[in-house]
């Protein structure tokens, strides 16, 4: 059971960017910042075959700070309908290669190209949103959640089914009380 579970688990991680309109395409993402938790929703854009989550953001935007300082993080993500609740932690670094972030970078095309030219830089003041003034340059950068641990709790009855996987056990996985 606890192997199907896994399975399905990665699966529906998966359909997060994989099915159109799938609660999981959105997430929140937690970093610390002087010991103090901060979360914040964003798009899940991949799961790797090594199960790294990937996330595109401003290179420029306060966490990328927050996680060479301090890398640990953890994902949320909710099924509303399946009353399930996945949770991804482990550790957040800035992905360096050439190769991946000219993948990743391909994918970005249009009007989204917008979030990641800001002439201002991303969390500072501004007096209103009009003042924000689009640049030439792509501020782009690839963040990937190496877990080493994954939550799953599904909210059944007659019993909750709570379980946990850690890359340590090789992602054998173990029942927890929900
Ligand atoms: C629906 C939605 C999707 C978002 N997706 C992303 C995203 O993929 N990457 C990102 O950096 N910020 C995304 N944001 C903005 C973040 O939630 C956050 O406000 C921003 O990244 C600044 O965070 P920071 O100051 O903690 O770095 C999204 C916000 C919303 C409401």
């Amino acid at each position: 059971m606890l192997d199907s579970i896994f399975k399905s688990t990665l699966q529906e991680i998966k359909f997060g960017y994989l099915k159109r309109k799938h609660p999981f395409k959105y997430c929140s993402l937690s970093s610390i910042s002087e010991d103090r938790p901060i979360i914040r929703t964003v798009v899940l854009r991949e799961m790797t075959n090594q199960h790294e989550l990937v996330f595109f953001t401003d290179q420029r935007s306060p966490k990328i700070e927050q996680y060479k300082k301090n890398p640990h993080a953890e994902v949320l993500f909710y099924h509303p309908k399946k009353l399930w609740q996945i949770k991804v932690s482990g550790k957040v670094q800035l992905i360096k290669d050439e190769k991946r972030l000219h993948y990743y970078r391909q994918s970005v095309q249009g009007a989204s190209t917008n979030d990641y030219k800001t002439k201002q830089t991303p969390s500072s003041v501004i007096k209103n949103p009009d003042q924000i003034e689009y640049g030439e340059d792509l501020h782009f950068a690839v963040l990937g959640l190496q877990p080493d641990s994954i939550e799953s709790l599904q909210l059944k009855r007659p019993n909750h089914i709570r379980c946990r996987f850690k890359r340590a056990n090789d992602w054998q996985g173990e029942f927890l009380v929900p």
